[in-house]
């Protein structure tokens, strides 16, 4: 499998954007395989809207509908809309903090991807770093996987490994995953868009370029 898509990229977030602005510097260095032409966002004073304006990417806040963790079905559509409109066909979520339902998974079909801070299937869910710490792992990081109903489910792209030192105390290994994960997302991301893969399973398998 790989893309034969334009590769038109929204990106939807809710927090501080870290992750955003990885992604819109690979665009902007021509290295994330696509182009961002949407950010969305549930939040609209959030640090992800503000880093999008400044670089002049179209920035939208939808309402979300009376949920907290998740858009009602017609607000869902809405988005679904939205992202018509701007012609995306890949979504990344990079800190959106709701569930998404399968009608806008099936408008995007395995065309929407997270990153999560911890070495999936390990400590899915929220508070993954801090989940890590606590537990006394001495390996943690992040994975980049494709989006299913189940929640930090999906098919793993990628992942990177991050050491739990001794001393650390969850802000440093925060610290840490964060830039892992800056590298990760659009490394990720560029290999998603513009090399061939196979999925056998639920494994990810990262074919030659010759056998597209
Ligand atoms: C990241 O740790 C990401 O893995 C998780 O949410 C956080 C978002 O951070 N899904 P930021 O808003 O990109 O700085």
């Amino acid at each position: 499998m790989t893309s034969s898509r334009s590769r038109r990229l929204a990106v939807l977030a809710s927090g501080h954007g870290s992750n955003l602005r990885a992604l819109a510097d690979a665009d902007r260095a021509g290295t994330l395989g696509g182009s961002i032409v949407l950010v969305m966002s549930d939040r609209p004073d959030c640090g992800a809207g503000a880093i999008a304006r400044a670089r002049g990417l179209p920035v939208e806040t939808p309402g979300t509908g009376p949920f907290r963790t998740k858009l009602d079905a017609d607000t869902e559509l809405h988005w679904i809309e939205r992202l018509r409109a701007h012609g995306v066909d890949t979504v990344l979520l990079a800190g959106f903090m709701r569930v998404l339902h399968a009608p806008f998974l099936d408008a995007f079909p395995d065309r929407v991807l997270n990153i999560h801070p911890s070495l999936l299937p390990a400590f899915p869910g929220v508070d993954a770093i801090g989940q890590a710490w606590r537990h006394g792992a001495g390996i943690t990081g992040c994975t980049v996987h494709v989006v299913t109903r189940g929640i930090d489910e999906g098919p793993i792209l990628m992942q990177s490994a991050v050491p739990v030192l001794d001393d650390d105390s969850i802000a440093t290994l925060t610290e840490r995953v964060h830039a892992a994960e800056h590298v990760l997302y659009p490394r990720a991301v560029q290999h998603f868009l513009t090399r061939p893969f196979a999925v056998e399973g639920r494994r990810v398998r990262w074919l030659a370029p010759e056998s597209a």
